[in-house]
């Protein structure tokens, strides 16, 4: 039953593929459109937006924080149980969920529908309302073919069985919910041309939902009214770290760094050797192994957005007291 949904999934992307050639014959042309290959394109692409842009492996892995920025553990792709708490400025304690295509703890039998509705409308299978923690409201405005790649990926996610926790909210969670924000159906998201870089970048700075953390952390939470303008406090523990001001102010935020610059925040940690080491009380929140597995193109558009951001003075204290 659970091949058959997988193989469901993956016929369908098939079909919503748009270069699809339906023959498998042999000549040479049609060969490299042929269904192996259609599909193994789908799940890679699907592998990288999970991974490296929409992050929701980092959210739904367990994570080694006794190492710089907390890289994945190897092999608990996709359990989920991640706490989130007061410490990162939340109303409770929130657990991410088990995504892998376990049948009893995971998403095993869930239907692309169910899935897609959990991750676009924030609301599970059962129907409960699933706290805005998770930036659905940005997966709200991704491309269709982009989130059933996602939901294919997914879907060959070595099945662990791990029941999470329940969350405990300080405040009904209907207060919590976006609804006025969330588009009913995602059929009419369409993604810019690469050659559009800035609202390319636009595009990817959504789903990677890099303004949430880049917010002011207000009490009544991330004042969004000011992305980009930094100032979001976590408390990791060993340490607490501020978010930065990446608005193209050029006193307080990015507004002086060169594109190289930008992308050299990132490049050093494709190298396991550069966060794999303790780093005592200058620990940091943000995914920056997983940006660096961006493709150069897509940091650079996210980049050439960022310089279109209003300047926001807002001068940051990367470890605060
Ligand atoms: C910032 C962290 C974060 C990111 C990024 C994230 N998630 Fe989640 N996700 C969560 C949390 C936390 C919950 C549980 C929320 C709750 O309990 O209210 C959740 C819930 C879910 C659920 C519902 C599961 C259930 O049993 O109800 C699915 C499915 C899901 N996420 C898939 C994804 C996918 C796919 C992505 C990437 C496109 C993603 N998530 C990105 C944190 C995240
Ligand atoms: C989970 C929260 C979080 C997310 C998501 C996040 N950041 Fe950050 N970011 C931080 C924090 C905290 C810092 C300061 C500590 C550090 O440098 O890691 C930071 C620092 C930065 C810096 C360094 C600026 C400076 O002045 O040194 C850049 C550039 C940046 N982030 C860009 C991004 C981009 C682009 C994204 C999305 C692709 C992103 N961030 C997503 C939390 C986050």
């Amino acid at each position: 039953m659970k091949k058959f949904i997988a193989l469901s999934a993956i016929v369908t992307l098939i079909i919503a593929a748009a270069n699809f050639v339906s023959c498998n014959n042999n000549s040479d042309k049609q060969a490299k459109d042929g269904t192996a290959d259609s599909i193994q394109k789908v799940l890679d692409h699907g592998k990288y937006l999970a991974t490296n842009v929409a992050m929701c492996i980092h959210c739904h892995s367990q994570r080694d924080f006794t190492k710089y920025a907390g890289p994945v553990t190897n092999g608990t792709e996709g359990k989920g149980g991640q706490l989130f708490d007061q410490n990162f400025g939340l109303p409770g304690k929130i657990y991410s969920k088990n995504i892998t295509p376990d049948n009893e703890t995971g998403i095993g039998t869930w239907t692309d529908d169910e899935l897609l509705r959990a991750i676009t409308q924030g609301i599970s299978k059962n129907g409960d309302t699933l706290f805005p923690l998770m930036p659905y409201t940005n997966y709200n405005r991704m491309a269709k073919e982009d989130l059933l790649s996602i939901i294919a990926y997914i879907r060959t996610l070595k099945p662990i069985k791990n029941k999470v926790a329940e969350r405990q909210l300080m405040m009904p969670i209907a207060l919590a919910y976006p609804g006025q924000y969330l588009q009913a159906s995602v059929d009419g998201n369409t993604k810019p041309s690469t050659g559009d870089m800035v609202k390319y970048g636009e595009y990817l700075i959504t789903i990677a939902d890099c303004g949430t953390c880049h917010s002011p952390l207000t009490p009544q939470g991330p004042d969004l009214s000011r992305m980009y303008a930094g100032g979001y406090t976590f408390n990791m523990g060993s340490n607490k770290v501020q978010s930065a001001n990446i608005t193209s102010d050029t006193a307080t935020g990015i507004g002086s760094w060169t594109e190289e610059r930008f992308l050299n925040k990132f490049h050093p940690y494709l190298k396991e050797e550069s966060y794999n080491f303790d780093p005592g009380n200058q620990n940091t929140v943000m995914p920056v192994i997983e940006i660096a597995g961006m493709k150069d193109a897509d940091l650079k558009a996210i980049y050439a957005y960022l310089r279109t951001v209003k300047p926001n003075k807002n001068l940051v204290e990367k470890f605060p007291k």
